[in-house]
């Protein structure tokens, strides 16, 4: 991509130091738990003196932006060190939590890429504002993580103000996603903006945020459920057979039974009580591994939230196709201090399958695959 030109090179207030000069600074800018323990990559160094963009493949100096075949991984809050990893060699820079990467395949990290990048040089906020507007309507800055650029922050907000008003209410459960693009900016100097006019989500930053259901699911595991099947259009049919493994409290089993569908539950603990009276719910006390496809024959929709290794969860998906006893699947792969990348990608080749870090997953990825 190639910088825009603009009429003037005054900036936007202060002029920021380069990449380079900018002292100690966190380069997450949030509290990263996972970013302390591993020296595998350079950013990941929690006690590094040096923010990421100082010891990346390439340093981001101005000059050296990346202009091509690059994206913007956008890493779920918190989640950064796994999206490094996960890109490894493709990683050109970071800062806060975008990831300049080689080419545009979306990392399952990545909570939104940033599918067209375009520098853009900008003389001040009414041009900023005038320069994207040009290219289309909707955007959504994101915003530095606090301690990364915070004089930027500001100067976002009033960017934003001078935009199209985009609409930024929680969603209905069941409404439509926005068909809308959404682009996506910030500024990565005083000066210069990075924007996308398109990116992989409908979501700024990839958060999607719903208007939530406090009094009858237990706990907030459901929202992962409502979130899977919005961003896929798809949810399971009344009457259709669910198996849902790792089930208790019960938030995954309530949207299934809410749904119609008749919930096949099973846990080492039991429901909650609510959730266990639900018609069309069956729980059973037991382990997940326990259960063989064989026997239980043909189901709709495997679904899994066991606290588990992700092999054994593999393992076990593994045994529901190969006996061919479930149409879909969605499952959470939960990893502890470290991630298993490797398992995440024998998940991610499993054909038709895919991969994603969902807004409220936590140090997880979900799995779905549907079979058609
Ligand atoms: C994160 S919770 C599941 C939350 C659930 N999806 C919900 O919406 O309420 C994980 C559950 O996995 C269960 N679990 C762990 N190992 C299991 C196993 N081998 N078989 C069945 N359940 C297991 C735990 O008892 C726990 O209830």
């Amino acid at each position: 991509m190639k910088q825009r030109k603009t009429s003037s090179s005054a900036g936007i207030g202060r002029v920021s130091d380069t990449p380079g000069t900018r002292g100690h600074r966190d380069h997450q800018g949030n509290r990263a738990p996972h970013a302390a323990r591993s020296a595998k990559h350079p950013a990941v160094r929690e006690q590094a003196p040096s923010p990421f963009w100082e010891t990346a493949p390439a340093a981001l100096e101005p000059a050296r932006l990346p202009e091509e075949n690059f994206s913007v991984q956008v890493a779920a809050r918190h989640y950064v060190r796994p999206l490094l990893e996960e890109l490894g060699s493709r990683v050109l820079g970071a800062r806060g939590r975008l990831v300049l990467a080689r080419g545009s395949a979306p990392a399952a990290w990545a909570q939104n890429v940033w599918l067209q990048p375009l520098w853009l040089p900008v003389a001040s906020i009414g041009d900023a504002a005038r320069q994207l507007t040009a290219l289309q309507r909707n955007w959504r800055a994101h915003v530095p993580p606090p301690g990364v650029e915070p004089g930027f922050r500001r100067r976002l907000a009033l960017i934003g103000e001078r935009l199209p008003h985009v609409g930024t209410r929680p969603l209905a459960f069941g409404s439509p996603m926005p068909t809308a693009p959404l682009g996506a900016f910030t500024l990565w100097r005083d000066d210069l903006l990075l924007a996308s006019p398109r990116t992989t989500s409908a979501f700024a930053d990839g958060e999607l945020l719903f208007q939530e259901n406090r009094d009858d699911p237990p706990g907030r595991a459901y929202l992962k459920l409502w979130e899977t099947f919005t961003l896929l259009g798809r949810r399971p049919q009344p009457g259709e057979l669910c198996v849902d493994l790792g089930a208790a409290p019960g938030g995954w089993t309530w949207v299934l039974a809410y749904l119609g569908c008749r919930v096949f539950s099973i846990d080492k603990a039991p429901l909650d009580p609510r959730v266990q009276r639900m018609p069309e719910v069956n729980h059973c006390i037991g382990s997940g591994f326990a259960l063989d496809p064989r026997i239980t024959g043909p189901v709709d929709w495997l679904f899994s939230d066991m606290i588990c290794y992700p092999e054994k969860l593999l393992d076990t998906v593994l045994r529901w196709l190969e006996a061919g006893a479930c149409r879909n699947i969605v499952c959470t792969l939960k990893f502890q201090s470290e991630t298993d990348h490797e398992t995440a990608r024998r998940f991610a080749a499993i054909p038709g399958g895919s991969l994603r870090h969902l807004s409220c997953n936590k140090h997880e990825l979900t799995f779905v695959r549907l079979a058609d």
